[in-house]
């Protein structure tokens, strides 16, 4: 298999560090940084594949450069599907995510529907294209916090299946499920059938 080297477009770490633990010997993520892109990447559209296009095409027009980003949300069927898009700021311009989940368990008290899903879309701009992946996780929102790994809402949403909170699991066993990793096996699959045209050494 050709080698992939591509930037991911994120100042998110705990991403980039779930990222990094899905990607096989053919894919390597290259650093921002090497570019001197060390700003926040704006993300102010109203969708979630929206916002993941706006990520990539921000690096990819500042940069010049191949490049994917994702954008993840947390839909509650009894909230209308909020926080949805604004699940970073559901609380607030802080991206407090106790205080996302304390807010968010207060909104649904004690419904008895906690239904929910993560939704990640993925946006690879790729030889000047735009080629888009979603992953999906459903679940129920627990009625309190528990667990200390993963980030965001992880400790209150218990994937289907499952009796353990995402922040209850380790990444590896997050990973076997998660949004994230769907949209990214989407986007390794596509990669692996579409090798670099330009540069197909590296
Ligand atoms: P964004 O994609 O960085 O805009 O994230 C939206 C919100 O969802 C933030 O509050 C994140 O902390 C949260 N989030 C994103 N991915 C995950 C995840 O895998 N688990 C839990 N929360 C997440």
């Amino acid at each position: 298999m050709t080698n992939i080297s591509l930037f991911f477009a994120t100042n998110n770490v705990h991403k980039v560090e779930e990222v990094t633990a899905l990607l096989p010997d053919f894919f390597q993520i290259r650093s921002l940084e090497s570019i001197g892109c060390t700003e926040d990447i704006p993300e102010n559209e109203p969708t979630i594949a929206g916002n993941a296009i706006a990520k990539a095409q921000y690096v990819h027009d500042k940069y010049m450069v191949d490049v994917f980003a994702e954008d993840t949300g947390l839909e509650v069927d009894s909230l209308d599907g909020e926080p949805g898009v604004y699940s970073a700021r559901y609380a607030g311009p802080q991206r407090d995510s106790i205080a996302n989940m304390r807010l968010l368990l207060q909104n649904l008290g004690d419904k008895k529907n906690r239904n929910a899903r993560f939704r990640t879309c993925m946006a690879l701009i790729k030889d000047g294209q735009i080629h888009l992946f979603e992953g999906i996780v459903e679940g129920t929102i627990s009625s309190e916090l528990s667990g200390k790994e993963g980030f965001g809402y992880d400790p209150i949403f218990v994937p289907a299946g499952h009796s353990k909170t995402f922040a209850e699991m380790s990444l590896k066993e997050k990973s076997q499920m998660s949004h994230r990793a769907r949209a990214l096996n989407k986007l390794i699959e596509f990669l692996s059938k579409n090798p670099d045209k330009r540069n197909p050494q590296i």
